[in-house]
């Protein structure tokens, strides 16, 4: 049985955002993720914002408000995709944005750098995606230990974060957080730490990453 998609929209900070049930319907609380990446494109250098794992696209369009940057938004989803062009078109800000399909690891050039990065990898356990029949598991599949996808993040932030920027990343809560710090200290070669942290109750965690002391201050 084919199931017809219906698109429905949410409006999230002033935008009107379009998706369907064949992506993650954007979340109203993770406008505080484009929040914090607009406040701290005050204090980065030039250049455009990346954003990793974009879905329907509200979170980087809405850190494009009230300023000028470009936004390259990459995603697995080819539907997503559509959606984020559909909706960067509704919000007049399609000139400024470039869509790239596909894998994370696979969608960034090797001379790129980007001051800011937002970062939203899914992170539920595989064995647990059963519990969220209504999210599409490819948004929220993070593998074994639910940090798959966003070990995969760091490694692109790490390559392609200029030396003064800054990267907004999303997990699931404290022990993701954990998680990632153990992962950094184990793995020097990779230059980022975790500089500061703010919960959202059971919703979710942004991590702010930086360079590490030594690197250009953000
Ligand atoms: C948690 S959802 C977030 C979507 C959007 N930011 C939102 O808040 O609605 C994760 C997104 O990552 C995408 N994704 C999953 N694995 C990926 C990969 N390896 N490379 C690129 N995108 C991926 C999914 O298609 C999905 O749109």
């Amino acid at each position: 049985m084919t199931v017809e998609s219906v698109t429905s929209s949410v409006e999230i900070g002033g935008l009107l955002f379009a998706y369907d049930q064949r992506v993650l319907e954007p979340r109203p609380w993770t406008r505080a993720q484009s929040e914090w990446a607009r406040d701290l494109l005050d204090e980065v250098p030039d250049g455009p914002v990346l954003e990793l794992c974009s879905g329907a696209g509200h979170i980087g369009l809405l850190a494009l408000l009230g300023n000028q940057r470009p936004l390259v938004m990459v995603d697995a989803d080819e539907v997503a995709c559509r959606f984020a062009r559909m909706n960067a078109i509704a919000a007049g800000l399609v000139d400024r944005v470039e869509i790239r399909h596909g894998q994370l690891e696979e969608q960034v050039r090797p001379s790129e750098t980007f001051p800011l990065v937002i970062a939203d990898p899914p992170w539920v356990p595989s064995d647990e995606v059963g519990r969220f029949p209504q999210d599409p598991v490819l948004a929220i599949d993070g593998g074994v230990d639910g940090l798959g996808p966003t070990r995969g993040c760091l490694h692109v932030i790490d390559q392609h974060l200029d030396r003064a920027g800054c990267a907004v990343l999303q997990v699931g809560g404290p022990a993701h957080v954990t998680g990632i710090g153990e992962w950094l200290d184990s793995r020097p070669s990779v230059r980022l730490r975790v500089s500061e942290t703010r919960a959202f109750g059971d919703r979710g965690v942004l991590v702010l990453l930086r360079r590490p002391s030594g690197d250009e201050p953000c």
